[in-house]
């Protein structure tokens, strides 16, 4: 691991007497594999761990963001992460793994829970929760003592925010996991980030027009006081997957929004 020091400034005016910082991870010679990887977070992971010399293979379902990401130079495969045998015949092909991200996205849930439809919540677990189980369980015997599993919850599980219990429910059962499968499978290390909000393709559901004021909505009250970008949150998927002390933690990258 490397300290670069970039030229920015700390955001912190006159109180900060150091510029910001960027850590450089260094993953020269690894295999990586970015479950979700073609766009928002897990595709600025994927450059940012390319970017550390990184072998990096990313998966999702679209053709169109498949074939944009492999004109940025990545190497894009095709896998839906529902689909346990396409996934077991993914990584039996690929061979050993020393580090996997699953950034499996999910966006059904959300809504007060005495007017929430328990069948689109279930829809929302079947997005998130399963697949990226599912990932999981079919990388394991690919992946190498010593390398890591990141899985990219979401803050919601610790909010307490009304209209989050469902979002809270599926993100919280993967975290409470996390520590349970580092000790379980010890030589490989298991971590999560937990973003608050996060300025991705996720939001595209909203018109252009109201992204600024939901966002808003969110974040004004928080010490960051702005959404964050995806380079910031995969500066913490990368922190974890190059650290060989850091397993069964989730890891919160909020803003302050908790
Ligand atoms: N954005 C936020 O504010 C925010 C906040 C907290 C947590 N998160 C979490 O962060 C993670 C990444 O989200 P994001 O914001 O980066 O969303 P995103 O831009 O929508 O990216 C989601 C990725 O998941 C892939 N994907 C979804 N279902 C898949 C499946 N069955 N098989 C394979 N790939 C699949 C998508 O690819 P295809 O479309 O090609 O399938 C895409 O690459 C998600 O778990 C999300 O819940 C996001």
């Amino acid at each position: 691991m490397q300290g670069a020091v970039n030229g920015g400034a700390c955001g912190l005016g006159q109180f900060c007497g150091i510029n910001q910082i960027s850590i450089v991870m260094s993953f020269q010679h690894q295999k990586i594999v970015i479950a979700g990887g073609t766009s928002g977070i897990g595709l600025a992971t994927a450059k940012r761990m390319a970017a550390g010399g990184a072998a990096v293979t990313i998966t999702g379902r679209n053709p169109e963001k498949l074939k944009a990401a492999e004109k940025e130079g990545l190497r894009a495969v095709r896998v839906d992460s529902k689909d346990r045998v396409a996934l077991d015949a993914f990584f039996s092909e690929l061979g050993p793994v020393d580090h996997l991200v699953v950034a499996i996205s999910g966006s059904k849930g959300m809504g007060e829970f005495a007017g929430l439809s328990l069948d689109i919540l279930r829809e929302g677990f079947a997005e998130k929760l399963w697949p990226q189980l599912e990932t999981v369980q079919a990388a394991l015997p690919s992946i190498v003592a010593g390398g890591s599993i990141t899985l990219i919850t979401a803050i919601s599980s610790v909010l307490s925010r009304p209209g989050t219990s469902g979002l809270a429910a599926i993100n919280g059962a993967l975290e409470i996991m996390v520590p349970i499968l580092a000790q379980e499978l010890k030589t490989i290390r298991v971590n999560a980030v937990s973003p608050g909000l996060v300025d991705t393709p996720w939001w595209d559901f909203l018109p252009e027009e109201q992204k600024p004021g939901v966002f808003a909505q969110w974040t004004s009250g928080i010490p960051a006081g702005r959404v964050a970008k995806p380079e910031e949150i995969a500066d913490v998927v990368a922190f974890l997957a190059g650290n060989a002390y850091m397993t069964g933690k989730v890891v919160a990258c909020d803003g302050g929004l908790s």
